[in-house]
Order: structure tokens, then C-alpha cells, then sequence
């Protein structure tokens, strides 16, 4: 107990050393971080020094999902969303709500009828409204950008057949916007969506965002969540990505940064890795070789030039997680391996992804 709590103190003395992404990303863009309770709620030293060392924002990583926030009609479990939210406040930071509108965790009961049917239009949109009203005016003036509807985009561009589109129509995204803006007239609010680095969904997006910005609609940046691989998407689709994004004259930010390293897999491998423990598709479980370790800092180095090239209208890269010991890659698309997305390591030292992201942001600002 007090050798561990000799070297935790040892780690948060090491790591208020440690030079500060935020500063470097300094009039480029906020560095931000998706927290879990046990960040938020400061039960590991280790993890708040780094926090606090290192991101200017936070975003809940589930908290705030409606499953969680809001899991049966009438009751609401506030106390982990005030504690991310004081967290933030506590520290400054640039809080982010996430999210309000999703087809995901999401309770059933949301889209039925009190007979078991589906819900009708009136009765979601009302649910709808409650929801949003009740969420984003509790956190008005302490939450700066809420991510208001997530993933409503289909790889192809058109919309998803979420039970949103089903019940609703395709107004129900204008309607979230409206709802939220009716409960804080100042927050920010955002469209978040991933693999925008893939043209047809892209396109799908811009139209939409153009579609909401000309009727009036107050949204203020699009959200690009940026769950990556080593090779795809190319440096070239994420920096086509930026252009295109940054062109629709409101802000972009990449919400949900990291970089899967290990090999990707189709549904029927899931399966057998998880039942087999597989070391074809974990195959880094004893640890990193140099040579991996080194191609993921190449890979951060060269995304985050293109982050610093983006930086009149990248305002915030947020990767999803701190250390790789919680990132939820080590559990999806297959439970229990051994990733290493993010820029520190299981024990929450820098690693050399860290230098090179270090190192593109010594790039001047692009005014
Ligand atoms: C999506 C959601 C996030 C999170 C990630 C993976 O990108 O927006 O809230 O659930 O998936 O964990």
C-alpha cells in the first residue's frame, strides 16, 4: 500500500513534468479526452494528473447517454453527470455533453407506447423534448457543446433507419436541434458522426449539415469521430475529409480520436477470438514490438500535421479515452484484447506517439 502509494506520487510528479499537449495545441485547437467515473470522479491519481497536465476538454464517455442519464420514464440518475460536470468546471475546461439524440443505448421504452407498440410521432417528439429540455438545462451555462443527434447517417450517405426516422421522419434531427436550443440558447450544438472519411457517407453528411443550416437550424460544428486504423482511412481521405468539412462555414471538431492497431476482423471472428482466445487477432497481448510502437507514432505524427494544417477550422481534437488500459478497444469489435489506441501507456506514461503528436504541433498555427 505505501510502496503503491510511494510510486503513484512518484507518476503524478513525472507527469506535472511532462511537456502539455494543450499548450502545444495552443491557438490551434483544445485538446480533449472522453473520461469514465472512476477519471472523473478522481479515483486514480495517476489519471487526473494526466488529465489535468494534458486536455482543455472533456467529453462523458457514457454518462450522459440516455440509458444512463434517463433509464426509466420518470427517473433520471443525475449523480455521475454532475460529477463530470463539476470535474470540468473544477478545472476549467471546455465540458461537452454527449450525447442527446442516438439510435444506441438508448431504453426501449423511449420508442413504445404504454401497449408494448411502437411510440407514436407525437408521443417521441414529446418524449424528445422532456428529455432534452430536462438534460441540457440542468448543465446550461456549465456545458459549453452538447453533441446533439449521433450517427444518423448510413455508410451510404442516407439516413439510418434508426426507430428516430421510423417514428419522427426525417425532421426529427431539426427538431433535436430546436429542442436543445430552446433549453440553452448559448451552447454550441453539434452533429457527431464516424467514418465521414468515406466519400458516399461524407457527401451524406455535408448535405445534411447544408440542409439544417439553410432552414435556420442552429448547429455549430460538425463532429468527425475519427476511430481510425494504421492505413485506412489514408492520410490523404483524412486531410480531404478536413477540407470538405471545414468548407461548410462552421466549425469542425474530431470528437472521438483513436487508432485501432490490431487486426481488423469480420462478425463470424469475433466469435472464435472470443471463444479462443485468439493470437492471430491479439497478437500484441505480451506487449508493443518496437517496430508497431514506432509505425503508431509515425501514424499520430502524420495526422496531427494535418490536425495543425486544419487549424482555422479544427477547434478540438478529442481522442476516446486517456491510457490504453481503458480505451473500450481492448473490448470492441472483440472482447478482451490488447490495444494500444491512445498516446499513454497502461501505466499513463507518454509514449512515443506522444513525442511525434509532440512534435507536429510545433508546426505555426494556419490563420
Ligand atoms: C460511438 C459513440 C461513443 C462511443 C463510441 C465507442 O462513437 O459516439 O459514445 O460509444 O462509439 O465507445
Amino acid at each position: 500500500m505505501t510502496n503503491r502509494f510511494f510510486a503513484g506520487l512518484l507518476v503524478v510528479t513525472v507527469v506535472s513534468a511532462q511537456p502539455s499537449l494543450k499548450e502545444a495545441a495552443k491557438g490551434k485547437f483544445l485538446v480533449g479526452a472522453a473520461l469514465n467515473e472512476a477519471q472523473f470522479t478522481e479515483r486514480s491519481a495517476v489519471e487526473v494528473a494526466i488529465i489535468q497536465r494534458h486536455f482543455n476538454s472533456i467529453t462523458p464517455e457514457n454518462v450522459m447517454k440516455w440509458e444512463v442519464i434517463h433509464p426509466e420514464p420518470e427517473q433520471y440518475n443525475w449523480t455521475p453527470a454532475d460529477r463530470y460536470v463539476d470535474f470540468g468546471t473544477r478545472n476549467h475546461m471546455f465540458v461537452i455533453g454527449h450525447n442527446l439524440v442516438w439510435h444506441q443505448q438508448t431504453p426501449k421504452w423511449v420508442f413504445e407506447g404504454d401497449d408494448g407498440q411502437p411510440a407514436s410521432r407525437q408521443l417521441l417528439l414529446e418524449r424528445m423534448r422532456r428529455h432534452i429540455h430536462a438534460v441540457v438545462s440542468r448543465y446550461k451555462g456549465r456545458i459549453q457543446g452538447w453533441d446533439v443527434v449521433n450517427e444518423a447517417l448510413n455508410e451510404d450517405g442516407t439516413l439510418r433507419q434508426s426507430p428516430w426516422l421510423q417514428i419522427v421522419g426525417e425532421d426529427y434531427v431539426a427538431k433535436a436541434f430546436e429542442f436543445a436550443h430552446e433549453a440553452d440558447s448559448t451552447v454550441e450544438l453539434y452533429y457527431n458522426d464516424y467514418s465521414l472519411e468515406s466519400g458516399a457517407k461524407r457527401r451524406g453528411a455535408i448535405e445534411l449539415v447544408r440542409k439544417l443550416r439553410s432552414a435556420g437550424v442552429p448547429i455549430a460544428a460538425i463532429g468527425t469521430q475519427t476511430h481510425i486504423h494504421m492505413t485506412n482511412p489514408t492520410l490523404e481521405q483524412m486531410d480531404q475529409t478536413l477540407t470538405e468539412l471545414g468548407q461548410l462555414g462552421i466549425q469542425v471538431m474530431v470528437t472521438e480520436l483513436d487508432i485501432d492497431i490490431l487486426p481488423q476482423v469480420n462478425h463470424s471472428d469475433q466469435v472464435s477470438a472470443h471463444l479462443e482466445g485468439s493470437t492471430t487477432l491479439n497478437p500484441y497481448a505480451g506487449g508493443l514490438p518496437d517496430d508497431v510502437q514506432a509505425a503508431l507514432a509515425k501514424r499520430y505524427g502524420d495526422l496531427f500535421a494535418i490536425f495543425a494544417k486544419h487549424s482555422r477550422t479544427l477547434k478540438r481534437v478529442t481522442f476516446w479515452g486517456v491510457t490504453d488500459a481503458n480505451s473500450w478497444l481492448n473490448d470492441w469489435p472483440v472482447r478482451g484484447r490488447t490495444n494500444y489506441p491512445l498516446l499513454f501507456d497502461r501505466e499513463g506514461k507518454p509514449k512515443p506517439a506522444f513525442e511525434s503528436v509532440m512534435q507536429a504541433l510545433k508546426a505555426p498555427a494556419k490563420k
